[in-house]
């Protein structure tokens, strides 16, 4: 962390134009974008991606089967004809990325999150707090907080853009929406009441993250998102058309498509608990590069913190954890890889 608690942001490094990032964005040999992985034969899936699922068929047998089948395989999906306007999608986007580019430093700096509480509303860059030696993303953020509505306070958002408060609050209510209907149907896909994994995640605490990567001069030494499972229970993500998001899947890193109308669901931890490891949690992270910015929109739909969640099948493989000591533990170990919900494995 800077000296004093004093912000940086990735963009004012990124227009510095100097040709080397600085060390503390440097990753070790081992989670660099290229590093050999286990798995070896280099796959002819290169043209592998998540399914894209129509939420419109008539037919929902086939649908609930084809959620089944991408949530075991992959963990992640995207959908198309889900009911959200395409306009508001593109709003979404452009609103965010107007605060980004379009508004100067100390504009943006106005918004700063709090340095020293984690997940706190704003415009931040680091995501978590336990520095010590963790090697730093290539991305700045704009975390908005938007439901319960007690939450909500969109005198904390940008004002720069006209509309930009309104956009928010309004995809805020879509996306919620679109994550009943999916958790509903995910649930089904496992001969569940449609309710259940909704009932078990209680009222909806949602975030709404704009992530902003700006151009990195050495995209082979960084990650713009280190890997990690989201802590929540489903996040719906957005992109614009820069390629840049990677899932996990078989021992290989594998790039969605960034998909104009559709929208990436992201199976998080607790759903992996609720499920008993039916469905894991999806492994991602982002990459960068060096012409052009990406932006990606992110929004999570958590348990409440005081949320005891516990797996919905018998005999249970994960403990019972308290939805707000899960993310306090992750935010003191970090990240890496999936070892926070590993850690509630019940040993037979
Ligand atoms: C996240 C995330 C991916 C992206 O914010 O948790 O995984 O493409 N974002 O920005
Ligand atoms: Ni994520």
């Amino acid at each position: 962390m800077s000296p004093a608690g004093e912000p940086v942001r990735v963009q004012a490094i990124a227009q510095t134009r100097n040709s080397v990032v600085p060390p503390q964005y440097v990753q070790p040999p081992e989670t660099r974008p290229a590093a050999k992985l286990t798995h070896h034969h280099k796959n002819e899936a290169a043209e592998l991606s998540p399914p894209s699922i129509n939420l419109a068929g008539e037919d929902t047998g086939r649908l609930k089967d084809e959620i089944g089948l991408a949530c075991r395989d992959w963990g992640a999906f995207s959908v198309v004809n889900h009911g959200v306007p395409i306009e508001l999608l593109d709003q979404m986007r452009r609103v965010g990325k107007s605060f980004f580019e379009e508004c100067d430093m100390e504009q943006k700096l106005k918004y700063s999150c709090d340095p020293n509480s984690p997940a706190s509303e704003g415009y931040g860059s680091r995501m978590l707090l336990a520095d010590n030696d963790s090697v730093l993303d290539w991305r700045d953020y704009f975390d908005h907080h938007t439901l319960p509505l007690s939450r909500r306070n969109p005198a904390k958002w940008p004002h720069y853009q006209p509309n930009y408060r309104e956009v928010v609050a309004e995809y805020s209510d879509q996306m919620k929406v679109l994550a009943q209907r999916l958790l509903g149907l995910i649930s089904e896909s496992l001969g569940l009441p449609s309710s259940c994994i909704e009932e078990a995640v209680g009222e909806f605490c949602q975030n709404i993250t704009v992530g902003y990567y700006p151009p990195c001069p050495q995209p082979d030494l960084t990650l713009g998102l280190q890997s990690h499972s989201d802590m929540g229970a489903v996040t719906l993500l957005i992109q614009d058309n820069v390629e840049g998001l990677q899932v996990f899947k078989d021992g290989e890193w594998i790039t969605v498509r960034p998909l104009h109308d559709g929208i990436l669901v992201l199976l998080a931890d607790q759903t992996e608990i609720i499920t008993n490891g039916k469905y894991r949690s999806c492994q991602h992270r982002a990459l960068t590069n060096a012409e052009r910015a990406r932006l990606s929109v992110a929004t999570f739909h958590d348990p409440a913190k005081t949320r005891k969640v516990f797996p919905a099948f018998e005999p249970p493989i994960y403990h019972e954890v308290m939805y707000g000591d899960y993310v306090s533990s992750w935010y003191t170990k970090g990240p890496e890889g999936k070892r926070n919900i590993d850690a509630l494995l019940i040993k037979y």
